[in-house]
């Protein structure tokens, strides 16, 4: 999703976003123990965040075992000489046919029932007439919608035999999906996760593209909060149980800059260097994270 600043801010001598009246560091502000129900009316008054429940959980696993299952299918059948329109229409047939809708068709205008980006192509690569061929890297990004319910999650392939390049910038946007998904557990910040990625990324000499970051996703497409990709060790929101959100970071070969393409979607390095990207739908357990949308990193 696009970044933008919607942050609320809670001041530590203003009133408690729980609704108690008092002081909010006299109240949650450092309280580690809530239960489920106040910790549900803390984040969303405060960030916006609209935690899940068991019911809500068991729904989403559905919609995102439908997400990889989509993915596993698009696996097998994607090779040279195909043209990326036909990716889109095994995506959104495949969806259909599984009672679901494909949630990039017509969102804010967005053609296509999935987003395919090739190479240069950091993100939001519309289907078309664009012909696969060997050493390309495809990103295929699906959300479905599934008895109301979003699950949103990504890879890229290598199409035939890859260059090092290519082999470089997959593998290292794969291991920086890994690093974040490790920091997810209750206590850890959303800057923990950023600062795994871009730490890691750096020092592999790529980049992290700032623009577009992880959401919150489960109800809605694009949920609070935002997740990016680059930070700081401790900062940013502390993550609680029953939080759903991407990471899906943009890993560039060469520089971070991007330039969007006349057709207002189509994101693309600046420098025409590979970008890739891995995605997966997160939540926060007691115990630490489950993918709802798991594959093997
Ligand atoms: N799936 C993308 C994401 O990871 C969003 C695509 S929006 C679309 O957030 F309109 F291009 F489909
Ligand atoms: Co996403
Ligand atoms: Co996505």
């Amino acid at each position: 999703m696009f970044q933008s600043s919607d942050r609320v801010k809670v001041g530590r001598n203003g009133p408690c976003p729980c609704g108690s009246g008092k002081k909010f560091k006299k109240c949650c502000m450092d309280k580690d123990l809530y239960d489920f129900e106040s910790m549900r009316n803390l984040y969303y008054k405060q960030y916006k965040i609209q935690l899940k429940e068991s019911k809500d959980i068991e729904k989403l696993r559905r919609v995102g075992k439908l997400v990889i299952d989509t993915l596993d299918m698009v696996e097998k059948k994607i090779h040279a000489g195909m043209k990326t329109d036909e990716i889109n229409t095994l995506v959104h047939d495949y969806t259909i046919s599984h009672s679901a809708i494909p949630a990039p068709l017509n969102y804010r205008g967005f053609p296509k029932s999935v987003c395919v980006s090739i190479n240069e192509v950091i993100c939001h690569g519309i289907p078309g007439e664009r012909f696969l061929v060997d050493g390309d890297i495809v990103n295929v990004d699906v959300t479905s919608i599934l008895d109301g319910y979003y699950a949103d999650a990504s890879k890229t392939y290598l199409v035939g035999e890859a260059g090092q390049d290519a082999l470089k910038i997959v593998s290292v946007a794969r291991e920086c999906l890994k690093k974040g998904i490790k920091k997810v557990q209750p206590g850890n910040t959303l800057g923990d996760i950023g600062w795994a990625i871009q730490s890691y990324a750096e020092k592999q000499r790529c980049s992290v593209v700032r623009e577009f970051v992880g959401h919150g996703v489960g109800f809605d497409f694009h949920e609070a909060p935002q997740v990016p990709h680059y930070g700081q060790k401790g900062n940013g929101i502390k993550l609680v149980p029953g939080m759903v959100f991407t990471i899906e970071p943009m890993i560039n070969l060469g520089r971070k800059d991007l330039r969007i393409l006349p057709d207002k979607w189509t994101a693309v390095t600046r420098d025409n260097s590979l970008s890739a990207q891995f995605e997966q739908t997160i939540l926060v357990t007691e115990n630490g994270c489950e993918s709802l949308t798991p594959y093997e990193l």
